[in-house]
């Protein structure tokens, strides 16, 4: 038998990373005492009652029964792959981070997901997918946690768990598990009008990708870049994937869900594994860093605007590939913890009200999601960066620590590095002025605009897209049981667009309501109705 792996304390790791105790000569107890027999209890006679004191027994059950974790409170399904990024040195100018230097490669793990449904749900059904990559880069790791739609549903993380509630299965019926045709979704999308823009692209054709290999993905929030000299950027990020943006149309992903739930994972690991590896163009879009923090009349700080890539064009970055799958997917994709405020130097976040909340929201749930505050020792969550931290104890702690002073300063275990002085390459947060202001619960008046983009959005899609998206909110909507909420969503349909109100009110048999903001007409505004066409493969 080979000897038990070694942890670098010099101990035995016992049956953890890269343990195969099924093919060893020798099956043990988690103690390590070999086994003769694992197919009986013991008993008293062949026929007689099981003894209590049958350790062996009680170990593998009581193993067995804690064997799963929770799942995430949302994006519980998904598929990862591991990959390598490459940067093309293209953002120097705006950003210190040295992993998007020229040339430089870095190790990655993409998890993609969908929102709403559980674990053991379908993967074609109608809801954003997450798409969230770990970047391992030798200064600590950066996670870039996004969707592959570039708004949110609301403003602000207050507003969260309420939104989720809503989307989430009925708690009476659990119905429906995996989508978003359901009283309690378009009751809170039509009552917080700040998601219509998201519900929109929802509905649109990018609800269903054909694959996640031909999915974009986007950074959503607006980060600040901090370049060598200090000076910041805004920018937004961009997945653009080399295979094109494609979906399957509904009556396909009906199809596609009754053949194969597991379709969009499958498709990932069978083409990984074939050597079809995936790519994508990370890019920014970047815009000076006003004090407004707006372009174009556009709120930088509000994530249910997109900037038109017209007014502020993608510039390429880097390319990631990703080229192998996980191995174990419960050690790899179930374990891996993104958090978006896991930053590196020259990338920043800003005062987006729900990036704020965000940056609470991971690492607390983690905490219960992987069973106490040290996960990040769990294997897939480590950096590639030396890690020396203050950190001590708690639930699953592994690491071994030495010394007898875990405070700085300290004059009994050594020096203290960071207080030597000058910029170590440590992760500095930009002095931003905060305006003086009064504390208050309330909104900018620029977050009032809940139907300008949805109406760009909507006008710049082609006559087929149109009907699909008709048919998508006929369907979803015909769904409701209230009445009240059909009709409340034919009013925000209205306040989008008229032409796309009137047809999904016919197929509802339920008369159109006018709109209630003021819409300029199509052909009043031809520039506008070109806008928002983000469609890469245009
Ligand atoms: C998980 C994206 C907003 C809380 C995720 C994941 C993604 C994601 C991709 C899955 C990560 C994985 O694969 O493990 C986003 C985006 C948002 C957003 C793009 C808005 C722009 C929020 C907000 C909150 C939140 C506002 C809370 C205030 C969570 C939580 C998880 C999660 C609790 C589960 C994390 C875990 O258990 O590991 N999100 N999210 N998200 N998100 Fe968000």
């Amino acid at each position: 038998r080979a000897p038990a792996p070694v942890s670098p304390t010099g101990r035995p790791t016992g049956a953890g990373e890269g343990v195969r105790a099924q093919s060893g000569e020798r099956l043990t107890t988690a103690q390590g005492n070999r086994l003769y027999e694992t197919d009986h209890s013991l008993k008293a006679g062949p026929r007689g009652p099981v003894l209590l004191q049958d350790h062996h027994l009680r170990e593998k059950i009581t193993h067995f029964d804690h064997e799963r974790i929770p799942e995430r409170v949302v994006h519980a399904r998904g598929a990862a792959a591991h990959g390598v990024f490459q940067g093309y040195g293209t953002a120097a100018s705006v950003t210190k981070a040295a992993f998007l230097g020229k040339d430089v490669e870095t190790p990655v793990f993409v998890r993609f997901s969908t929102v709403l449904g559980s674990r053991g749900s379908s993967d074609t059904v109608r809801d954003t997918r997450g798409f969230a990559t770990k970047f391992y880069t030798g200064e600590g790791t950066f996670d870039l946690v996004g969707n592959n739609i570039p708004v949110f549903f609301i403003q602000d993380a207050i507003k969260f768990p309420d939104i989720i509630h809503a989307g989430k299965p009925h708690p009476d019926r659990e119905i429906p598990q995996a989508q978003s045709a359901h009283d309690s979704f378009w009751d809170f999308v039509t009552l917080h009008t700040e998601a219509t823009h998201h519900t929109l692209w929802n509905m649109s054709d990018r609800g269903i990708p054909r694959s996640y290999r031909m999915m974009e993905g986007f950074g959503v929030h607006t980060f600040r870049l901090v370049n060598a000299e200090g000076a910041t950027t805004l920018v937004k990020f961009h997945w653009k994937p080399k295979l094109g943006v494609h979906s399957l149309v509904w009556e396909e992903a009906q199809l596609v869900n009754g053949i194969d739930p597991d379709f969009h994972r499958r498709d990932l690991a069978d083409a990984i594994e074939a050597g079809a590896h995936p790519q994508w163009e990370l890019g920014i879009q970047t815009f000076p860093d006003t004090p407004e923090q707006t372009f174009e009349g556009i709120d930088l700080l509000d994530p249910t605007n997109i900037v038109p890539e017209e007014l502020a064009p993608v510039q390429p970055i880097g390319l990631m590939t990703l080229n192998a799958n996980p191995t174990n997917y419960f050690a790899e994709t179930e374990q891996v913890a993104f958090h978006p405020g896991h930053l590196v130097p020259g990338i920043d976040v800003t005062d987006d009200p729900l990036l704020a909340g965000r940056l609470f929201s991971y690492l607390d749930t983690q905490i219960s999601r992987l069973g106490g505050p040290n996960f990040a020792q769990i294997p897939i969550n480590r950096p590639h960066a030396p890690v020396n931290d203050m950190l001590r104890d708690g639930m699953h702690q592994t690491a071994v620590h030495t010394g007898v002073a875990p405070y700085h300063p300290n004059s009994l275990d050594g020096g203290c590095p960071f207080l030597a002085g000058a910029d170590t390459g440590a992760y500095i947060e930009t002095p931003v002025t905060v305006p003086e202001s009064q504390k208050v619960r309330e909104a900018a008046a620029s977050y009032d605009d809940h139907f300008s983009q949805p109406r760009i959005f909507w006008r710049s899609m082609s006559a087929v897209e149109r009907e699909h998206i008709v048919a998508a909110y006929t369907f979803e909507l015909g769904k409701c049981y209230e009445q009240a909420i059909k009709e409340r969503g034919l009013q925000v349909l209205a306040n989008i667009d008229p032409d796309l109100c009137g047809p999904v009110a016919e197929g509802l048999g339920l008369p159109a309501p006018g709109p209630t903001v003021a819409i300029e007409s199509a052909e009043a505004s031809p520039a506008l109705s070109q806008l928002g066409r983000t469609w890469p493969t245009d």
